[in-house]
């Protein structure tokens, strides 16, 4: 793309601004910027201003299997689990391409290093966990990582550098996610350097499409891989595969289920699983009603207090079936480095608008979703912030109970 044909792009979209420095660039790098510009994709920005137009429909409770039934049954639902994994019909996608902007540390979070006396990083916490359901099943199932472009080398590098944490090298695979563009809260795309538009990760609603796209996407048809159990790094508590959550999904003959954790008071900051109009949804705190969210059922238990932890089964029978539609983008508001004035800007507050496409907007299209509840403080302990709530202290403290030696 010539000089004249970027200019006449960015008018389109209001963002001749992103050639401002052009003038003062070396040739090869007004070759990349017109590049850039070229194959950038401005519709997630067509959201902005939109955030407030959803209407909730009709909310219910999720189809829930209850602590105390899933211990009735926890034999069972084991059996069926690991058998489904010694036959290679279970896999997991570990989504790893966030930028952890509020822990505040550089590098990919799962290198994080969550001991206190010890290397052990977040990756290794739950490599642990895998390690432990792999040698349960006598099966090493796959795991596929997806990274961004801004962290995927750093984590290849750190598997390799760990030997892999012991696991079978061949079974991780590693995918990249797409990228968006951010812009400033007057939706002008920043610029990361004088030559490069900023592009962040899109959410981690696009790992289905970004995974179908990448050589990962022929593992699973090939090896006929029914079940994929979604998961975030940020919780150092994360079972993966758990066999009794695989087998519990599979005997209810669901397309679609997410671990819950009892929501520890109405006002708690996370997404409830809950059906709208029928349908399973995913809903923020502050889209309750407040009729909904102090509602209570005779044992006093909140009628919606399914929160989610980020730990998703989805069949990828169904996955197959909807792959393609396309989701909407969320407005996030985070802290984005970029070029201001001419210099280098940090910021140390949200100074952009982030788009993401978010996984719990798959769940709505799965036709279903099983709410299947666990302790929350055997298998919840998120690492979001570098203090306070949900924070690294948070974290270890929740390790420490559960017997891990920091
Ligand atoms: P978060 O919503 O906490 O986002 O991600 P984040 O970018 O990691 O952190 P903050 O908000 O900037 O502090 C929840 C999970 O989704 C993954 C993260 O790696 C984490 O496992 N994720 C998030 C992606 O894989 N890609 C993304 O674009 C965003």
């Amino acid at each position: 793309m010539d000089y004249a044909s970027a200019l006449c792009r960015l008018k389109e979209y209001k963002q001749e601004h992103l050639l401002r420095y052009y003038d003062e660039l070396p040739q090869d790098k007004r070759e990349i910027l017109l590049g850039e510009i070229e194959k950038l994709d401005f519709s997630p920005l067509e959201s902005i201003g939109r955030e407030g137009e959803r209407k909730v429909g009709n909310l219910t409770p999720a189809d829930a299997l209850g602590a105390e039934e899933i211990a009735k049954n926890r034999q069972k639902y084991e059996e069926v689990g690991l058998s489904a994994i010694k036959s290679g019909k279970a896999a997991a996608v570990l989504l790893a391409g966030g930028q952890g902007s509020r822990l505040g540390f550089s590098g990919p979070k799962g290198m994080y290093k969550i001991g206190i006396d010890r290397d052990l990083s977040i990756f290794a916490c739950q490599m642990e966990n895998i390690k432990q359901v792999a040698s349960k099943a006598g099966y090493n199932f796959h795991l596929f990582i997806m990274t961004s472009t801004i962290n995927d080398a750093c984590t290849r590098e750190f598997f390799a550098e760990k030997g892999y944490f012991g696991y079978d090298k061949s079974k991780i695979h590693f995918f990249v996610q797409d990228l968006t563009p951010a812009c400033d809260f007057d939706g002008k795309v920043l610029l990361s350097e004088k030559h490069l538009p900023a592009l962040v990760p899109n959410g981690n609603g696009g790992w289905y499409v970004s995974l179908m796209k990448s050589s990962s996407g022929e593992i699973i048809s090939k090896e006929g891989i029914e079940w994929l159990n979604v998961y975030g790094v940020d919780n150092v508590l994360q079972r993966i595969c758990d066999p009794v959550f695989l087998g519990a999904t599979i005997l209810a003959g669901v397309n679609c289920s997410s671990k819950v954790v009892a929501k520890s008071c109405p006002e708690e900051n996370v997404g409830v699983l809950c059906k709208e109009d029928g349908a399973p949804t995913v809903i923020e705190y502050t889209e309750l009603k407040d009729e909904q969210r102090y509602a209570r059922d005779e044992k006093g238990k909140l009628i919606f207090d399914a929160g989610v932890i980020l730990n998703y089964l989805f069949s990828v029978k169904k996955l197959e079936e909807i792959g393609n539609a396309s989701l909407p983008y969320h407005i996030a508001r985070k802290k984005v480095e970029c070029i201001k004035d001419g210099a280098r800007f940090i910021p140390d507050k949200p100074n952009a608008y982030k788009f993401e496409l978010l996984a719990v907007d798959l769940v709505k299209l799965m036709g279903n979703c099983l709410a299947f509840e666990v302790e929350r403080e055997r298998e919840f302990a998120p690492v979001k912030n570098a203090t306070g709530v949900d924070s690294v202290e948070t974290a270890r403290a929740l390790l420490i109970k559960n017997g891990v030696e920091l």
